[in-house]
C-alpha cells in the first residue's frame, strides 16, 4: 500500500482570490501548497484592462506573507467593449495568461459578461492569432433551460458554434460538471482542454439537497447526478493531458453563504491536495495525481512544470483542518467532504 507520494508542486488553473481582507485571508491557504494559479477576474468592478490586471497582481503580491512564494497568473474579464489591442499587449508583456468568458448573468459578478458573441469576435480572432487561451464558464443563462442542463445545452448551442467560427482558438472549458462536457473535451477536434474542481469529484447533487439544504456545497455550475461525478472522476484520474486541476476555490463569508439567497462557491484551497489524494486513491490512480495537479496544466499553458515538489503522507488517524478561517471580522467555511481525510501534505 502506498503511504507516501512525492509529486511536482501543483498549480491551480482556476482560483478566486477576491480582494482586501478576503484576499489576505485566502491567499496563504493556496500559496501553502500551490506554486501558481490562474486568477479569476470577477471582482467588483471586474479586471477588464491590462491596467486593472497589473494593479490586481500588485495587490496580490503585497498580500503574500513574508517567506511564501506564489505566482499569480492573471486573466482579463471579457466584455463586449474589450479592446483586442489591449489584450494583445497584455499577452505580449507576459502579464496575462488567459481571458475569461462569462456569459452575462451566469454567476457571481458576471453582469459585465457577454450577451452578444458577435461583439467579441475581433478579440477572439486576435486571441487565436496570438495563441492566448480563452477560459469559459460553460453554461447558458436562458430562463427556460433547467439549471442542471445548462452546461450540456451550452456545449451544443454556444461552445461548438463559437469554436467553429474561430478556428485555432485555444479553449479551456472550466469546471466541467457533466459526462457530456467530459466527452466534448475528450473527443472534439482542435485545441480544447477542461479543468475539473476538487469538490465536483467528491459531491453530487444529493450532497446538496438530501437531509436539508447544504449551502456550503452550492456552487456554479451546480453539482449534477452521481453518474456525472463518476465521469469526472474517470477523466481526472485517466492521465489524459486535456484534463487538469482548476479548484474554483471561491470564498464567500459565512453570512453570505448561510443566507436565504446564498452565494455560489465552495472554498477548497485549504484541503484540496488531501481531498485529491483521497479521490485518486479510491480510484486506484495515485500514480496519475501528478499529471492532473502538476503536469497537464503547465503543458497546456506552455509553461514549465514546477521544479520543487510536495509530499503527501497517508496517516493512520484523520488529518484535521480548521472548520473555518477568519477573513477580517468574518469567517469562511472550509470545504468538508463529509468523511475523514488521511493524506497530509508535508
Ligand atoms: O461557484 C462559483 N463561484 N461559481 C462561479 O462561477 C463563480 C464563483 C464565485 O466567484 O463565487
Ligand atoms: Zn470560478
Amino acid at each position: 500500500m502506498t503511504t507516501k507520494l512525492t509529486i511536482r508542486r501543483p498549480d491551480d488553473w482556476h482560483l478566486h482570490l477576491r480582494d482586501g481582507a478576503m484576499l489576505a485571508a485566502v491567499l496563504p491557504e493556496t500559496a501553502r501548497h500551490f506554486a501558481r494559479a490562474i486568477i479569476m477576474p470577477n471582482l467588483v468592478p471586474p479586471v477588464v484592462t491590462s491596467g486593472d490586471a497589473a494593479a490586481y497582481r500588485d495587490r496580490i503580491m503585497a498580500a503574500l506573507p513574508e517567506g511564501m512564494s506564489f505566482e499569480p497568473l492573471m486573466t482579463l474579464y471579457l466584455t463586449e467593449d474589450t479592446d483586442p489591442a489591449d489584450v494583445a499587449a497584455a499577452h505580449a508583456s507576459g502579464l496575462v495568461k488567459a481571458v475569461k468568458l462569462y456569459p452575462a448573468g451566469v454567476t457571481t459578478n458576471s453582469a459585465s459578461g457577454v450577451t452578444n458573441f458577435d461583439k467579441v469576435r475581433p478579440v477572439l480572432e486576435k486571441m487565436a492569432e496570438i495563441g492566448l487561451p480563452l477560459c469559459i464558464h460553460g453554461e447558458v443563462t436562458t430562463d427556460h433551460v433547467d439549471i442542471f442542463d445548462r452546461e450540456k445545452v451550452f456545449l451544443e448551442t454556444v461552445l461548438d458554434p463559437l469554436r467553429r467560427a474561430t478556428p485555432g482558438l485555444k479553449v479551456t472549458l472550466e469546471h466541467v460538471t457533466t459526462a457530456q462536457g467530459i466527452d466534448y473535451v475528450r473527443e472534439s477536434e482542435g485545441d480544447i482542454a477542461g479543468t475539473i474542481t476538487t469538490h465536483h469529484l467528491m459531491i453530487n447533487r444529493n450532497h446538496i439537497l438530501v437531509g436539508g439544504i447544504k449551502p456550503h456545497y452550492y456552487c456554479l455550475p451546480v453539482a449534477k447526478r452521481r453518474e456525472h461525478m463518476e465521469a469526472l472522476r474517470k477523466a481526472a484520474t485517466s492521465g489524459n493531458s486535456r484534463f487538469f486541476l482548476g479548484t474554483d476555490s471561491a470564498p464567500h463569508t459565512d453570512a453570505l453563504k448561510e443566507n436565504a439567497c446564498g452565494c455560489a462557491g465552495c472554498f477548497t484551497a485549504t484541503n484540496t491536495m488531501s481531498c485529491l489524494a483521497h479521490v485518486f486513491e479510491e480510484e486506484g490512480a495515485l500514480d496519475k495525481l501528478e499529471a492532473f495537479a502538476s503536469l497537464n496544466g503547465p503543458a497546456r499553458y506552455g509553461l514549465p512544470a514546477n521544479k520543487n515538489t510536495i509530499s503527501l503522507v497517508k496517516e493512520e488517524i484523520p488529518v484535521t483542518y480548521p472548520e473555518k478561517i477568519a477573513a477580517g471580522d468574518e469567517t469562511v467555511t472550509v470545504f468538508d467532504p463529509g468523511h475523514p481525510l488521511y493524506w497530509r501534505v508535508t
